[in-house]
């Protein structure tokens, strides 16, 4: 999949010696021709970016990786895909096994939705992932986000792929701050768009190393300034780096949240073969109005269904 950049007349790293990149300018090509060559020199081999991936792995990499970082996603993806190499054989099976399958990987509805999605890909797609953007966003599960990323890495079309990693490199590189506000998403794929190279293949490479970047060097909270191909055009780096006005994102609390019960309810389900007591599974946790709220929440998630006599079970 990855054929070398040689031949491809990139004129490497020259340009911005202290000039800084502007938000809105031409395309500039010495920030596309630095992110291939440094990408080539540093990927990660991770499983999904191995040559042969099916699109089918790339949309389970991608649904996986929106919310759950890359080292708990590996072995959590080469089982999924072990088990339930395409689409159809996950159709196969109820949605609870989904569930079973997807573990503490968290956000299980992600698990739910990937089940629904198979079943549509069986059913309507000839039991293939769609390469076609519209098609993509109307799978369950499936965003702006994932639908450009699966178009872009699995199919090699030219769409501006835009994660947190990307929109901070930009943020960085173009507006000299250190963070991306929230409120321009839509600024920031413009940009990104602006970005692409020409050739579709070299611009999903492209989407994909500018991911990697703010994954690996341009990191949220110890960037490698001295290790990044972009250091002598980043405007961020030129005006000494200042900190963001916001406060930094602590993540979400977890522990004693109707997050954490809804968890722990639904690994006693995974781990139990079969049904079991609706009074039984809410006694696991110590709040029994919470319990009661996360098994609601759990059923109206279709996580969980009710059986009769009392009865709950994985779906
Ligand atoms: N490679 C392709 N998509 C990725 C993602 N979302 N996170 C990390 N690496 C990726």
């Amino acid at each position: 999949m990855r054929a070398g950049l040689s031949g491809l007349g990139l004129s490497p790293t020259s340009e911005p010696s202290t000039g800084q990149a502007a938000a809105g300018s031409a395309r500039p090509g010495w920030l596309v021709a630095r992110v291939l060559l440094w990408y080539e020199a540093h990927a990660r081999p991770l499983p999904w970016r191995a040559p042969g991936t099916e699109p089918w792995g790339v949309l389970v990499s991608e649904v996986m990786l929106q919310q759950t970082p890359v080292a708990r996603v590996v072995p959590a993806y080469l089982a999924w895909l072990a088990r339930w190499p395409g689409p159809v054989e996950l159709a196969a099976e109820p949605a609870g096994e989904a569930i079973r399958q997807w573990g503490r990987l968290g956000y299980p509805r992600r698990a739910v939705r990937l089940h629904a999605a198979a079943r549509i890909l069986t059913t309507r797609h000839d039991a293939a992932v769609p390469a076609d953007l519209g098609a993509l966003l109307a799978l369950p599960g499936v965003g702006t986000y994932t639908a450009r990323a699966v178009a872009s890495f699995a199919f090699g079309q030219r769409h501006a792929v835009v994660d947190t990693n990307v929109r901070r490199v930009l943020a960085r590189v173009f507006r000299g701050v250190a963070t991306a506000p929230v409120s321009r998403v839509a600024d920031d794929l413009r940009l990104a768009a602006t970005l692409l190279p020409e050739q579709p293949d070299l611009a999903s490479r492209f989407s994909v190393g500018l991911m990697e970047l703010g994954a690996l060097v341009c990191t949220a909270r110890s960037p490698r300034c001295t290790r990044c191909p972009l250091l002598d055009g980043c405007r961020w780096a030129a005006s000494g780096r200042p900190a963001s006005g916001g406060r930094r994102g602590q993540g979400q609390p977890y522990a004693g949240t109707d997050r954490q019960a809804r968890g722990e309810l639904l690994a006693a389900l995974r781990s139990a073969p079969d049904p079991v007591e609706e009074a039984a599974l809410r006694a696991r946790w110590p709040d029994a109005a919470q319990a009661e709220r996360a098994l609601a929440s759990m059923v109206a998630d279709g996580l969980t269904v009710r059986h009769p006599a009392g009865r709950v079970g994985l779906p």
